[in-house]
C-alpha cells in the first residue's frame, strides 16, 4: 500500500505569509522495500474540498518528491490555498490523494500597504525603553469567510484581538537588519472576529530596535521611537473585502511595562494595567492620539515560519539559600527564555528576580560573567489575589534565579521556566552506551536551543547576544542535523547579504550593529568585518543547507552574496595569500599566549585556508546550478589558492611551517595537503596531540574539524581517544564539571574551581558543540553524498570504536526517517538501518571480515570492510570484525 504523508511547503507544514508559490515536498509511506516514486500529481485549490481547482500538474513522470516547483499560478493576497498530492511507485501502486495541506498568502506587493506605522511614543521617549499600547475599535458588518492580519513593529510587539493574544509567537518581528529588511507576520484571525463591535490592540516594546545593544552599550541602533504597523483583511461571505489599517484614528497609551530591554530585563507595574484595553467596550477617551512614524515600507518582507515561541517548559528543581544568604532557585538546566511566576501581595509589593548562569566555587550567586547585563525581572503587584507574570520583550540566559524580593515565602511551585527559541522541527537524535557522551549530546542540543533565538547568537546571557558569523558557521552542520534549520538560516543569510559592505566584506556580526560604533573597543576598532572563518559563513552556511536539504534555491538566492565575498578575498590577497585587518584567527585556542584570546596559528594560514575552502565550495555550487563559466573561473582560482597555500605553509620536506594542531587540522580537512604528504601531516597531528598529553589545544577554527582530520586519515582510534578524554581540556571535562550546555572556554571553570576572566566567560556558547558533527557523521555514520544531496542517496558508514557497545541515531530527512543503530558484542556487530522511501543508501560495514546475516543485501568488498547499495526499507545485518 502506498500513501503520502506530510506535505511540506518551503520546509514548513503550514507557511503563513507566502508571496511566491512555495517549493513542495512530501513523504512516501509503504510496507515494501526499495520503493521509489515513478510519478506524481499535485493539485492546488481554493477550498479544502478541491471543488475549485486552481492548478493541476497532471501526472508528472518524476522521482522527485522534494524541491518540486510548479509554474507560477497567480496567487492573490491574503488568501488560503490548499494542496494535495498523489504518487505512483515502482510496484505499480498509486496512492490515494494525500490529506490536504494549506498555506496563506501575504501581501503580494508592498504597494498594497495602506497602513502607516503608528507610535504611542513621542520624541521625548528616545531614551526610554517602556511599553506602549495602541488600539482601535471597529465594526464587522457581516459573516466573515476568511480574515488575516499582517503586522509588525519598529521594536517588538504583541497583537490582541477582542482581548485575546493572536498567535503564540514571541518577540516578533524578530531581529533583522531593520534599515534594510523588516519582517511582518501573517495571522489567521477568521475565528477571532465577531459580528458587530471588535477591538484590536497591540503592545509595543523597545527590543533590538531601540534598546541598548552591543559592546559600547549604545541604544537607538535603528531609531528613537517604537511603532506598530497592522493591516487586517476581512473577506466577507458576500464576496466583499474590508481592510482595517493602522492610522491616526488609533489611540495610544503607556502600558504597565515601565522598562524592558534585551540585556537588562523588565519592570512591570501591574497597578498600571487597564482592564479590557484590547476589548471592544473599553473607554479609551483618556488615551492620546498616535503619531505617524516614518519607515520605508519597501523594506517589508513577509515571514512565513520559524518564529520564536515558548518551546519547552522547565520545572524548578530546588530552592536553597546560598552561604551568603541569597535565596536561589535552580532550574537544573542552563537555558534561554524566561520565568513565569505566581505571587500574592499587596498593591505595590515587589518581586525582584536576578537570572544568572552559574554559582561560584563557594556556591554563591555569580553575576560577573553577565558583564553589564542585568537580567533582572521586577514585578509590582496590583494586590488582587493571585497574580501571574512572565516578561514580554526581553529574554534571559540562566540556570538559576536569585529571588531578591518576594512578598511572602517563594515556593518552588510558583516558578516555572520556559525555553524560548525559533520554532524548528527537531530532526536528529543520537544516543550511545557512554553516558558522558549522551550528556555531551544533550549539552550540544541545549546550546542550540539557547542560541537560535531568531538570529544565531554567540551567547544568550551577557551584554552581547549578537549574531556572530563565526559561531554560526562553525555550528551550522551540527545544528542542521539536530533541527530543521532551513527557515532559520535562510532568513539570517538574507541579512548577511544585506549587511555586506559594497565591496563584499562580511560583518563580524549580523545584523551588523557594530560597524561605525566600535571606535572605543580595544579589539573592534581594528575592523568590524571580513575575518576568516567568520565571514565565510556567507558561503559555508548556504553550502551546508544545500548538502542537508539538497536545495539549489538557497544557492541561487545567496549566489551574489557568496560571489562578492570570494571576490573580496581575491581583491585583498597578495600572491594568493589572504589576510585583512582584524582577524580572530584560532579564537580562544589554548596555545595562545598567557592572557590572550588569539591562538598560535598564524593568521595568514587560517585566512588562506578558508579562502581556499570557500572558493572551492563556491565553484562547486556554481556548477550545481549550471553556471559553468563561473565554475571554471572559480575552480581555477581555487586551484591557485591551494597551490599558494602549499608553497607558503609547507617546507620542502612536507612539514607544515606552523606546528600547531589547528594548522594541521585545517590543512587536512580542507584538503590543502599535497597528496604525498597527507599521511605525514596526519601523523604529525597525532604527535601534536600526544605532545599535549592526548589533549586538544585548538580554538574556534581547529576544534570543529580535529576529529574529522584524524578519522579521515586513518586515525579513527585517535579521534575517539580525543573525544573521550575527560580531564582538562576536553569536551567531557565540561560534562564532568556538571555542564548542561557548551562552554565558551575550555577553561570556563578551571580544575581548581577558579574561573576564566569574567570579561568573556559564557557557559552557553555553542561553538565547541560543533563536535556533534563527528558524532553524527562518523560514530553514527550519516554522511551526505555531495552529488545527491539532501540524503537522496545517503552514505551510511558508522565507525565502530571508543568502547561503545551500542549507538542509536536517526535523522528526519526531507524524504523521511533515516536511522541507524549498531550494537557490538565481542567481535560481532549487529546493525539496523532504516532508509526512507524514494531514496537509496550505500552501507559501509566498518572493518567487516565476514557478513553473518545480510537481510537480502548483496555485499561487495570495500577498502576496509564491505559495502552494499540499499533501497528503502528496514534491514538488519550482522557482521564479524
Ligand atoms: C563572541 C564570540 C565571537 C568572538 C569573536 C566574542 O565576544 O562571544 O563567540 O565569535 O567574540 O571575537
Amino acid at each position: 500500500m502506498l500513501k503520502i504523508s506530510e506535505i511540506r511547503m518551503d520546509y514548513l507544514k503550514q507557511p503563513m505569509g507566502v508571496i511566491t508559490c512555495p517549493q513542495f515536498s512530501w513523504i512516501l509511506d509503504s510496507d515494501k522495500r526499495s520503493v521509489h516514486q515513478t510519478s506524481y500529481q499535485l493539485q492546488m485549490a481554493d477550498d479544502s474540498d478541491f471543488t475549485n481547482i486552481l492548478y493541476d500538474s497532471g501526472i508528472i513522470t518524476s522521482d522527485e518528491s522534494a524541491h518540486v516547483f510548479i509554474e507560477d499560478i497567480n496567487l492573490k493576497s491574503a488568501h488560503k490555498y490548499f494542496v494535495r498530492v498523489r504518487a505512483a511507485n515502482n510496484y505499480d501502486e498509486t496512492s490515494p490523494w494525500s490529506q490536504s495541506a494549506n498555506f496563506v498568502s501575504a501581501l503580494l506587493s508592498n504597494n498594497e500597504w495602506q497602513a502607516c506605522f503608528i507610535s504611542a511614543e513621542t520624541k521625548e521617549d528616545a531614551k526610554n525603553s517602556k511599553g506602549t499600547y495602541v488600539r482601535k475599535a471597529f465594526q464587522v458588518k457581516g459573516k466573515v469567510k476568511e480574515a488575516y492580519a499582517f503586522t509588525t513593529a519598529l521594536g517588538l510587539y504583541k497583537l490582541y484581538l477582542n482581548g485575546k493574544k493572536i498567535g503564540i509567537d514571541e518577540l516578533t518581528p524578530g531581529w533583522t537588519s531593520y534599515n534594510k529588511r523588516l519582517l511582518y507576520q501573517t495571522y489567521d484571525i477568521t475565528d477571532s472576529l465577531q459580528e458587530g463591535e471588535n477591538a484590536i490592540g497591540a503592545e509595543v516594546g523597545a527590543g533590538w530596535y531601540k534598546g541598548v545593544m552591543g559592546f559600547e552599550l549604545q541604544r537607538n541602533h535603528y531609531g528613537e521611537r517604537t511603532a506598530f504597523l497592522g493591516q487586517f483583511h476581512i473577506h466577507y461571505e458576500d464576496g466583499t473585502t474590508e481592510i482595517i489599517v493602522t492610522d491616526t484614528t488609533w489611540k495610544g497609551s503607556d502600558s504597565p511595562i515601565r522598562f524592558s530591554e534585551i540585556y537588562d530585563g523588565e519592570i512591570y507595574d501591574a497597578a498600571l494595567e487597564q482592564t479590557g484595553w484590547h476589548t471592544p467596550g473599553f473607554c479609551d477617551q483618556t488615551w492620546k492620539a498616535v503619531e505617524i512614524a516614518a519607515y520605508d515600507k519597501n523594506n517589508l518582507v513577509p515571514q512565513s515560519g520559524g518564529t520564536v515561541k515558548e518551546i519547552e517548559e522547565v520545572t524548578a528543581k530546588r530552592i536553597f539559600v546560598t552561604p551568603k544568604g541569597d535565596t536561589v532557585i535552580d532550574f537544573g538546566q542552563n537555558m534561554t527564555g524566561w520565568i513565569h511566576f505566581k505571587v500574592k501581595g499587596q498593591k505595590g509589593d515587589k518581586v525582584e528576580i536576578n537570572c544568572f548562569e552559574i554559582l561560584d566555587a563557594d556556591g554563591n550567586v555569580y553575576l560577573d560573567n553577565l558583564r553589564a547585563a542585568k537580567e533582572t525581572l521586577v514585578y509590582l503587584c496590583k494586590g488582587q489575589g493571585e497574580e501571574t507574570y512572565h516578561p514580554s520583550f526581553t529574554f534571559q540566559g540562566f540556570q538559576y534565579a536569585k529571588i531578591s524580593t518576594y512578598p511572602g515565602e517563594p515556593l518552588l511551585e510558583n516558578f516555572t521556566a520556559y525555553a524560548v527559541h525559533s520554532d524548528m522541527e527537531q530532526t536528529g537524535a543520537f544516543e550511545c552506551s557512554n553516558k558522558d557522551l549522551n550528556q555531551l549530546q544533550h549539552n550540544i542540543l541545549w546550546g542550540l536551543k539557547g542560541n537560535f533565538l531568531d538570529v544565531p547568537t554567540d551567547c544568550p546571557q551577557r551584554d552581547e547576544r549578537l549574531g556572530w558569523t563565526g559561531d554560526a558557521q562553525i555550528f551550522c552542520r551540527t545544528a542542521s542535523f539536530l533541527m530543521n534549520t532551513y527557515t532559520f538560516f535562510n532568513k539570517w543569510l538574507k541579512d548577511v547579504a544585506a549587511d555586506q559592505t559594497p565591496e563584499g566584506g562580511v560583518p563580524h556580526v549580523v545584523p551588523d550593529i557594530l560597524s561605525g560604533r566600535c571606535e572605543n573597543n580595544w579589539l573592534l576598532n581594528k575592523g568590524t568585518h571580513s575575518a576568516a572563518a567568520w565571514a565565510d559563513a556567507a558561503v559555508i552556511n548556504p553550502w551546508t543547507l544545500y548538502l542537508t536539504f539538497g536545495d539549489k534555491k538557497i544557492i541561487e538566492e545567496q549566489y551574489d552574496s557568496m560571489k562578492a565575498w570570494i571576490d573580496f578575498m581575491r581583491n585583498h590577497s597578495v600572491d594568493g595569500i589572504w589576510n585583512y585587518k582584524l582577524q580572530f584567527g584560532d579564537w580562544v585556542a589554548l596555545d595562545a599566549e598567557e592572557g590572550s584570546y588569539f591562538g598560535a596559528t598564524p593568521n595568514d594560514l587560517t585566512c588562506t585556508a578558508y579562502y581556499a575552502y570557500s572558493t572551492g565550495l563556491f565553484a562547486k555550487m556554481a556548477k550545481y546550478i549550471g553556471n559553468m563559466a563561473d565554475y571554471k573561473t572559480y575552480w581555477s582560482l581555487y586551484e591557485e589558492v591551494v597551490e599558494g597555500f602549499r608553497r607558503h605553509f609547507f617546507d620542502k620536506d612536507g612539514n607544515m611551517t606552523a606546528s600547531t594542531q589547528t594548522a594541521h587540522v585545517v590543512a587536512l580537512y580542507f584538503n590543502l595537503v599535497p597528496q604525498m604528504y597527507r599521511q605525514k601531516t596526519a601523523d604529525t597531528l597525532v604527535k601534536l596531540i600526544e605532545k599535549e598529553n592526548g589533549h586538544l589545544v585548538t580554538g574556534f577554527v581547529g576544534t570543529p574539524y580535529i576529529c574529522h582530520a584524524l578519522s579521515q586519515n586513518g586515525h579513527t582510534k585517535e579521534a575517539y581517544d580525543l573525544l573521550l578524554k575527560d580531564d582538562f581540556p576536553s569536551w567531557l571535562y565540561q560534562v564532568k564539571m556538571g555542564a548542561t550546555t557548551i562552554w565558551e572556554h575550555w577553561d570556563g571553570i578551571k580544575p581548581d574551581g577558579t574561573m576564566w576572566s569574567p570579561d568573556m566567560n559564557s557557559f552557553n556558547h555553542y561553538a565547541y558543540g560543533a563536535i556533534g558533527e563527528w558524532l553524527y557523521r562518523v560514530i553514527a555514520g550519516f554522511e551526505i553524498d555531495e552529488e545527491n544531496p539532501g540524503y537522496k542517496h545517503a552514505i551510511l558508514y558508522p565507525r565502530i570504536g571508543g568502547d561503545l557497545s551500542y549507538v542509536k541515531a536517526s535523522y528526519q530527512t526531507i524524504y523521511g526517517k533515516l536511522a541507524l543503530d549498531w550494537t557490538l558484542e565481542a567481535d560481532t556487530v549487529t546493525l539496523k538501518a532504516c532508509v526512507p522511501h524514494n531514496t537509496t543508501a550505500t552501507l559501509y560495514l566498518d572493518e567487516a571480515q565476514e557478513v553473518l546475516e545480510s537481510d537480502g543485501l548483496h555485499f561487495a568488498d570495500h577498502i576496509s570492510g564491505k559495502e552494499a547499495l540499499v533501497g528503502s526499507g528496514v534491514y538488519t545485518i550482522k557482521f564479524r570484525r
